[in-house]
């Protein structure tokens, strides 16, 4: 290695080491202002911590799933063509309504991730009317029946006595 490139590298390090911690990540992505964190950092823990406030039914989530939902997941939830959430479908026997052991969990998904084309547009109550409606649709709340912070933890999901609390079976919970 010449001269000249020890000196270049030894000043690269240099700069990069004095240039604050901007410089120690891979320097992908635009900073946060910090009324979007929120926004971003929203979790909802399976016994609903993290559950924002406002309210959605069934019946007020049919026209939102129908606009955002439908044409991908089927019209009624069963058709797909892809992980039809409502069911068991012929084709997809695991539907998130009846094969995910927390309601809460749905909403946490569907408040982060959908619409797969649009994650995080959701305002809360259209995620709990929407949550509502799929919840409807299996069975497990009534059309007018208010889905909230304090009512989904505890909608009794089917496939919950089918799964294990790895953590609780290991002595220590994350949360
Ligand atoms: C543009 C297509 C599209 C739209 C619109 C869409 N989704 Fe999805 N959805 C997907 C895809 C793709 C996946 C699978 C993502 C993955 O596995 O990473 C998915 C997965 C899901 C799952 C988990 C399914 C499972 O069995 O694990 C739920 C629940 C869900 N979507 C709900 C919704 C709701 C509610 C809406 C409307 C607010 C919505 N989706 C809108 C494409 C879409």
């Amino acid at each position: 290695m010449s001269t000249r490139n020890r000196a270049w590298i030894a000043a690269t390090a240099i700069a990069l080491a004095t240039s604050g911690a901007e410089a120690e990540g891979p320097g992908l992505g635009v900073p946060l202002a910090p009324g979007e964190i929120p926004r971003f950092a929203s979790v909802v823990l399976p016994d609903g911590a993290g559950l924002p406030p406002g309210r959605g039914t069934a019946r007020e989530g049919a026209s939102i799933y129908a606009a955002k939902c439908a044409r991908c997941h089927g019209v009624t939830g069963t058709e797909g063509p892809i992980q039809p959430p409502v069911a068991p479908a012929r084709q997809y026997a695991k539907p998130a309504g009846r094969h995910w052991p927390h309601a809460t969990t749905l909403f946490d998904y569907t408040k982060r991730a959908m619409p797969f084309d649009a994650p995080k547009s959701l305002s809360d109550d259209e995620a709990y009317a929407v949550v509502a409606w799929i919840l409807y649709r299996n069975g497990l709340v009534a059309e007018d029946e208010i889905v909230d912070a304090k009512s989904l933890p505890r909608v009794e999901m089917p496939n919950r006595s089918n799964t294990i609390d790895l953590y609780e079976r290991q002595g220590e919970k994350p949360y």
